[in-house]
């Protein structure tokens, strides 16, 4: 049975309307204010979005409360440890979890598509030696646009499956020859008798004169950092993908806005944010004043790595990513590296916080992904740009979703103007 509508009334013009209540599969169901200003001349309120749904998904639902990620209804943990990375691209694109037929078709044209045209892997010798990787690759996958401009017709199911997968298959190229021109090597070639993350690593640190040898574990680690990045419902670059993808834009620049946005300290930036925290604080003598730090109001210290705008209880990502992050670091033998120890340090502490308790702040997926980087040898500044690899899946999918939704629209929020009322130009001389 659904929910009885909320009644709305003026108080001004006594005007009293019903507002439909939208309900999901599972989850709170919300109230539907698009005819508020239409009724009462009012609009609704909601500075960053903590009480605002954007749209109806089919594809990633999450409980922050009880601590549930599900991709199309499969709990994350069942996919992390059943499923490979682009078994879960295919899931979250589809709908479904594919058949052998349908994952080896799938995983064959995503390895076809992995090079870079030759005039495109020169743009990266425009940007100066230190340039960050993520700033390099919102340029790159950006001017993407360039290259498939007129063969992206966005109203064709096939062009948008075409741009999804060659998005997917291109990201690791480009990443990794980020990463090479930031070190002056040269760029690496995909392998494509290699799978998907071994690839990437392959890319990443191989060199034209020697032999590389993926380490199975280090791959297996990172598909599975990659399945947990995957997609995470309305999050702030996803948003901005969408809001991107409404205006009708070529998708390539979407997708580049969502690099641009994930970029940021609080979203995607906050695992090279964490290592670059734990460089900070130096050693485990100085973990309490850190967190006394973290805990002032007139210090702009936060622990990064903690907290989260929607799980409260838990990040079931970072339950997953703590295991592995145990298990990578005694496979290394690393397991009693300073840096490793002071992060194990810090972490049981803030647990043990009443700061962190009562506000439920617990370590999220970042604080475990930046460990994880950091003991497989990946430079710090490249760690956004891992997780920008992983949710491409995510941001194709929700921008493949929106197109395909009658309700579809351009997005416009409306703002409360506190500005000068009106007033009339005063000449120069006058001023
Ligand atoms: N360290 C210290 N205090 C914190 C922290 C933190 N990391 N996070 C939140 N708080 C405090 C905050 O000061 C506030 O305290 P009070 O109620 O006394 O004013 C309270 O906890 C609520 O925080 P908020 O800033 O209102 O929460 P938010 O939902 O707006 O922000 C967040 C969520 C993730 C941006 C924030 O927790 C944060 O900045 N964390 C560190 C950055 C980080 O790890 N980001 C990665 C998020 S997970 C991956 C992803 O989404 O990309």
């Amino acid at each position: 049975m659904s929910k009885k509508a909320f009644t709305l009334t003026n108080p001004e013009s006594g005007v009293t309307s019903e507002l439909p209540v939208v309900e999901g599969t599972v989850g709170t169901p919300a109230v539907d204010v698009s005819r508020i200003n239409a009724e009462h001349g009012v609009f609704t309120y909601d500075p960053a979005f903590t009480a605002t749904c954007s749209t109806q998904s089919d594809i990633t639902y999450i409980d922050g409360a009880e601590g549930i990620l599900l991709y199309r209804g499969y709990p994350v943990d069942q996919l992390a440890e059943n499923s490979s990375f682009l078994e879960v691209a295919y899931l979250v694109l589809y709908g479904e979890l594919p058949t052998t037929p349908q994952l080896d078709e799938f995983v064959g044209a995503i390895t076809q598509h992995t090079m870079l045209n030759e005039s495109l892997s020169k743009f990266f010798d425009g940007f100066h030696y230190d340039a960050h990787p993520m700033a390099m690759m919102t340029g790159i996958v950006g001017s993407l646009s360039a290259f498939y401009h007129d063969t992206t017709d966005i109203r064709d199911d096939g062009h948008r499956e075409i741009f999804a997968r060659r998005m997917i298959a291109k990201m690791p190229t480009i990443a990794a020859a980020a990463y090479k021109h930031s070190v002056g090597q040269p760029k690496m070639y995909p392998r494509n008798d290699l799978d998907y993350t071994s690839n990437f690593l392959h890319m990443l640190f191989a060199v034209p004169a020697e032999t590389y040898e993926v380490d199975p574990i280090a791959a297996k680690a990172l598909d599975v950092l990659f399945i947990l990045h995957a997609d995470h419902e309305q999050n702030a670059s996803t948003s901005t993908v969408r809001m991107a993808g409404s205006t009708g834009t070529n998708p390539y620049a979407a997708i580049a806005s969502g690099i641009a946005a994930l970029w940021g300290p609080a979203h995607g930036g906050a695992n090279e944010a964490v290592l670059n925290m734990l460089g900070e604080i130096g050693d485990i003598s100085q973990v309490p004043r850190y967190l006394e730090k973290a805990k002032d109001k007139d210090d702009p210290f936060r622990l990064m790595g903690f907290g989260h705008r929607v799980y409260k209880n838990f990040d079931p990502r970072a339950t997953i990513i703590r295991g592995y992050c145990h298990e990578v670091l005694q496979h290394l033998g690393i397991e009693n590296h300073p840096l490793f120890e002071l992060a194990m340090e810090l972490e049981r502490i803030a647990l043990e916080d009443d700061y962190f308790k009562e506000r439920k702040l617990y370590p999220n997926v970042d604080f475990y992904s930046g460990i994880i980087y950091q003991a497989l040898g990946i430079p710090i500044n490249m760690f956004t740009s891992m997780f920008a690899i992983a949710r491409t899946v995510g941001w194709a999918a929700h921008w493949c979703e929106m197109q395909n939704d009658p309700a579809m629209r351009i997005a416009r929020p409306r703002q409360i103007y506190t500005g000068s009322p009106k007033r009339s130009y005063t000449p120069i001389d006058q001023r």
